[in-house]
């Protein structure tokens, strides 16, 4: 049952067909004549292979009919993928080995046509800018939210979404994030609802929430809202290696063969078979134990939150303060507000990191961003709680109170994305001149996290004086290629 009370796995969700054929294949020691160069591990150098052992690369194989191929699957591949779908509650799985970052761009790419327009958040991961110009669509901005009190952006809302398709009829689908990377979900269900009662596609990049589906605790998935397409950087929440990842097709308006073969165009011809084996056996240990596993660390979060929230100088959102503001919250992703210790975000960060040997995922001006899964234990979370408090008692800053703002600049498009960066050659002009000009590039300053400029954006002088205001302040910008931002790459139309 998955906690919508829905029966989904009418097969046995104990079988790890890739996982089982790989170990198969290593204990019998095949004499390896194929790529990987490493040969079973054989000639991995010392220094490395007196640390992880030989075993784990003998998993690490290529395409033969034994372990099945990724773009063509027929057996191990196909069967676990089936599982993987029918554990989610979807028509079909695609694993994917480049991150959601490929299956952003796959979705997007095997919906929209070029020409077409496609709605979606500015806040939106890098990966689906490389999408909107992969296939051409017209990108329509929804404008995040911020929340100043709690230093968090929230992405579209249904109200949002409701009206952009109003003022945009003739979009083609809608792209959300949820969660964000605060773990804070938008309400998908009524987001789904109004893309469908209009014929429109909702794409979800879900890159934070293949847990979601375990635990009545947790918000619900995209998946149970209705969502067409949603991509789960399955490598980020469960115990799967790096990039593995998974898109799920769960859709009757969308042709399930292109998207087949826009994923196979993506991704590379030689997947990391040991990665492709994590998400098999995730896949298996969430069904068997996910409820279990997320029970007791649902309730060790609970109880660090509330630590922390009793500190002077920190403190951490709960699940019913975002339910109050219309969103939810998957709580494990513990930001932890440090502005009042004078500090900022990275300060913290790298104290914890030098001082604690704690690393956290991220960290901003005003917050410390800590991801929990399936791996973290009681005694992880308290030694972050002890050492918060002891950055607590001790340490004060004098880092003037910043705020965080989305800057209301208007926008305008006059050039398609995708023209910019294949049609056209580009230059570099100095800021001020850059004004009229239309931008070849995206610069997102963090924070916010949202794109200033994308390619084909007209550059106006509200902007660029914006950006005079980042480099002042020193705050980096992405996409600025040199120490400091002095100019812009331009579209050069003569
Ligand atoms: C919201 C969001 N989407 C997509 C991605 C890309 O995921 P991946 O790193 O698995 O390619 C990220 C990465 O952090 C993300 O935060």
């Amino acid at each position: 049952m998955n906690k919508n009370g829905k029966k989904e796995n009418s097969i046995n969700q104990d079988k790890t067909p890739l996982l089982d054929t790989l170990l198969a294949r290593a204990k019998r020691k095949v004499i390896s004549f194929h790529t990987p160069g490493h040969k079973n591990g054989q000639g991995i150098d010392k220094k490395l292979a007196s640390f992880t052992g030989r075993n784990l690369f003998s998993l690490d194989v290529t395409v033969f009919p034994e372990v099945d191929s990724l773009h063509d699957p027929t057996g191990p591949i196909r069967k676990a993928q089936t599982l993987m779908a029918k554990a989610y509650g979807v028509e079909q799985s695609f694993f994917l080995v480049n991150g959601s970052s490929v299956g952003n761009m796959s979705m997007i790419m095997s919906t929209c046509q070029p020409g077409e327009s496609l709605i979606i958040s500015r806040n939106t991961h890098k990966s689906t800018l490389a999408g909107i110009i992969l296939s051409g669509v017209w990108p329509i901005w929804i404008q995040p939210s911020v929340d100043q009190n709690l230093d968090i952006i929230f992405d579209a809302t249904p109200e949002q979404v409701e009206k952009t398709l109003k003022e945009f009829p003739e979009a083609k689908a809608v792209l959300v994030t949820s969660p964000t990377y605060n773990g804070v979900t938008t309400n998908l269900k009524k987001i789904a609802d109004i893309c469908h009662a209009r014929g429109k596609l909702l794409l979800v990049d879900e890159a934070w929430g293949a847990h979601l589906k375990f635990h009545e605790d947790l918000p619900s998935s995209a998946i149970d809202a209705g969502a067409d397409l949603v991509v789960q950087s399955t490598h980020k929440m469960l115990p799967v290696m790096s990039q593995g990842s998974v898109l799920h097709f769960n859709s009757k308006l969308i042709n399930l063969n292109r998207v087949r073969n826009i994923v196979s165009m993506l991704q590379t011809t030689s997947p990391n078979y040991f990665t492709l084996a994590t998400i098999d056996l995730a896949r298996k240990q969430m069904v068997a134990e996910g409820e279990k596993i997320f029970e007791k660390l649902l309730r060790l979060i609970d109880r660090a939150r509330a630590q922390i929230n009793h500190f002077k100088n920190f403190s951490t959102f709960t699940r019913a303060e975002i339910q109050g503001k219309g969103f939810d919250l998957d709580v494990t992703k513990i930001t932890v507000n440090v502005t009042r210790s004078g500090y900022s975000g990275h300060h913290i960060s790298e104290i914890l990191a030098r001082d604690y040997n704690i690393q956290v995922d991220a960290a901003d001006l005003f917050n410390i961003i800590a991801i929990c899964g399936v791996g973290t234990t009681r005694k992880d979370l308290d030694a972050l709680v002890r050492a918060l408090a002891e950055i607590d008692k001790k340490e004060r800053g004098d880092q003037q109170n910043w705020v965080l703002t989305i800057p209301s600049l208007s926008t305008e498009l006059v050039m398609n994305p995708r023209d910019v960066f294949l049609l056209y050659r580009s230059k570099r002009v100095p800021l001020r001149k850059a004004v009229g000009h239309i931008s070849a590039q995206a610069l997102t300053p963090y924070p916010p996290g949202i794109p200033v400029l994308i390619p084909g954006e007209r550059i106006t002088s509200e902007i660029i004086e914006y950006l005079e205001k980042l480099v002042e302040r020193a705050v980096r910008v992405s996409g600025q290629e040199a120490e400091a931002l002095k100019s812009v790459k331009v579209v050069a139309l003569h």
